[in-house]
């Protein structure tokens, strides 16, 4: 579609990132069962990318800690790419036992940040992935790498352009397919993306980069609006708006996927997602947080079937 004299893209892949970004600082903790049927009704609603869990160490990220056995049931639905987090070789192992199919690195923009992620330097991280993507191609997985606090960092405030497209290149030299910049907290706004993409693509082909945003400070949907601008058709965002980031202080949930959904189909942009199939997801897993989900959308389009059951 075009908006004014602006061309958009005239489909969009949604990554849905709820049962790990989303989970992953939730409190509540949840059963191997509901997140596997909380998966199964995400990939009913017809996403072609869904992060499912990461093998981290448990220590890190308790609520994950089942990786295996979630891996184990859910069902396959055709056509979806069920991704994992792997930060390291031993994580790779654990996937590859389970039979993950696809997998997620990541590293970081900033230092700082990366130290209280994983543990390591950026260059640290950079090093360690060599022996992991290798080994993942050579398996035929698809690889994922995700590039935290490209727009900010809780603990070095700001994160130089430059720095982004270094590892992005790193990152694409070691043969990731695909890459996924991240704006962990939530800070930046759309002007920093049109910067942050126009840096990156003469060295990442668009196809195969994707935007990651936090909706902290309420910039999310301008700068989804703003990386379309820029030729990105490539969005993570998490069903009812779950999620955050234990290392990263003050972060709140993803971008929700139903205000995603919302805008994009207004905007007569194609994502092949049932949105009333994303609000079932959202209503269960809801109903297992004890809470309700932050997703506008999601608030609205329910508020809205109350009424016309009321009215009824
Ligand atoms: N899966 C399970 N356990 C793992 C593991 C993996 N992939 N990698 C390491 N471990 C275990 C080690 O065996 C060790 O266990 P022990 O304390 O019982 O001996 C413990 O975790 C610490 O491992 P170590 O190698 O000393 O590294 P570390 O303490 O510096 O931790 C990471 C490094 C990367 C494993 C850890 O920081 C981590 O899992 N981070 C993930 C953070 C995350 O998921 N963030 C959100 C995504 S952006
Ligand atoms: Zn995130």
């Amino acid at each position: 579609m075009s908006m004014g004299a602006i061309r958009l893209p005239k489909q969009v892949k949604i990554c849905e990132v709820g049962p790990r970004d989303g989970l992953q600082n939730e409190a509540v903790t949840i059963s191997t069962p509901d997140k596997v049927r909380y998966i199964d009704l995400l990939a009913d609603a017809g996403f072609r990318d869904i992060e499912v869990t990461s093998f981290v160490s448990p220590k890190a990220v308790p609520q994950l800690a089942d990786a295996q056995e979630v891996f184990a049931q859910f069902t396959r639905f055709p056509g979806c790419r069920y991704i994992a987090l792997v930060p390291n070789e031993r994580g790779l192992s654990r996937a590859l036992a389970a039979g993950v199919g696809a997998i997620g690195v990541f590293t970081a923009a900033s230092d700082s940040f990366t130290q209280r992620n994983i543990g390591m330097t950026i260059e640290e991280s950079l090093t360690g992935f060599v022996p992991v993507v290798k080994r993942a191609k050579a398996e035929g997985i698809y690889v994922r790498a995700s590039i935290s606090t490209a727009f900010g960092c809780p603990f070095d405030g700001v994160v130089p352009v430059a720095n982004v497209v270094r590892v992005a290149e790193r990152l694409l030299a070691l043969g990731v397919d695909e890459l996924s910049v991240a704006d962990t907290i939530g800070v930046g706004t759309p002007n920093q993306v049109f910067d942050v993409v126009t840096a990156l693509t003469p060295h990442v082909p668009l196809e195969r980069l994707g935007l990651h945003f936090h909706d902290t400070r309420g910039t999310a949907l301008a700068n989804i609006v703003a990386g379309l601008q820029t030729g990105v058709a490539i969005f993570d965002s998490s069903a009812g708006g779950l999620g955050g980031c234990p290392f990263a202080p003050g972060a709140t949930g993803n971008v929700a996927t139903e205000d995603v959904l919302y805008m994009l189909h207004g905007m007569g942009i194609e994502t092949g997602v049932d949105l009333t199939k994303v609000r079932s997801a959202s209503r269960f897993i809801g109903e297992k947080l004890g809470r309700r989900v932050v997703s506008r959308a999601f608030q609205a389009l329910e508020a809205a079937d109350r009424r016309a059951v009321a009215q009824a």
